[in-house]
């Protein structure tokens, strides 16, 4: 499977959905062409990204089975919206449209980089992560499925740095073996003390993923 097939292969069938940062709107076409989520919004900080995904799906919009919204993160999305996707950006702007507006009911998170934090963020905010898994699509790609509420998770270090349900699959490990070598040719040029450490810390994760 693809990205887009996978991220909406773990999308629940609902009465209202959003995909925040829609870009092209190809997620959301491939939601609307299922026919599982009722009512969906497509928004984009981008006016030219937001039309490039209105003219990709005129006619669900024209249908009024889809409506799209310029807007900052979350600014544009009703709170009771059952299910948000958020997918190709950043762990840290995600936790920022998360911050700033609100942990939706139910949510599929696909961040390009910095899960691990995101991860800390849903757990210490009281999510029920359902699926923290990863995938590979050429490239490799964590995804949280979570809810708002019902989480009380311990996770292991190992766990939050790549995601509980990761651990142990074959794709884990591809992934490991790929940023372990990464990692160990950034330790031999770093001279910085700390920075050494961080690596050193991560090569100690990795390595433990592969036992
Ligand atoms: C790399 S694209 C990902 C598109 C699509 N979600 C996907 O996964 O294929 C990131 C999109 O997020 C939008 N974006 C970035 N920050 C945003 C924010 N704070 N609120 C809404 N959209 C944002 C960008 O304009 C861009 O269109």
């Amino acid at each position: 499977m693809g990205r887009i097939e996978e991220l909406c292969a773990l999308t629940d069938p609902c009465a209202s959905f959003a995909d925040v940062g829609c870009d092209h709107g190809y997620i959301a076409r491939h939601v609307l062409k299922s026919g599982k989520c009722g009512n969906v919004l497509i928004t984009d900080i981008s006016a030219k990204s937001l039309a490039k995904a209105e003219k990709l799906l005129a006619e669900y919009i024209d249908g009024g089975l889809c409506r799209a919204v310029c807007c900052d993160g979350l600014a544009g999305v009703p709170t009771d919206t059952e299910q948000v996707l958020i997918a190709g950006m950043g762990g840290e702007e995600i936790i920022k449209i998360l911050s700033e507006g609100f942990i939706p009911h139910k949510f599929i998170l696909q961040p390009m980089k910095n899960a691990d934090k995101l991860r800390k963020f849903l757990l210490g905010n009281g999510c029920k992560l359902i699926y923290d898994g990863i995938f590979k699509d050429e490239k490799f790609y964590f995804v949280i499925k979570g809810e708002r509420s019902g989480g009380r998770q311990d996770y292991s270090p190992v766990q939050l740095a790549f995601g509980r349900d990761s651990i142990g699959s074959q794709t884990l490990k591809e992934y490991a073996q790929a940023e372990l070598e990464k990692d160990r040719a950034r330790l031999e040029k770093c001279v910085d003390g700390i920075q050494r450490e961080r690596i050193t810390d991560r090569i100690k994760l990795l390595t433990e993923v592969l036992l």
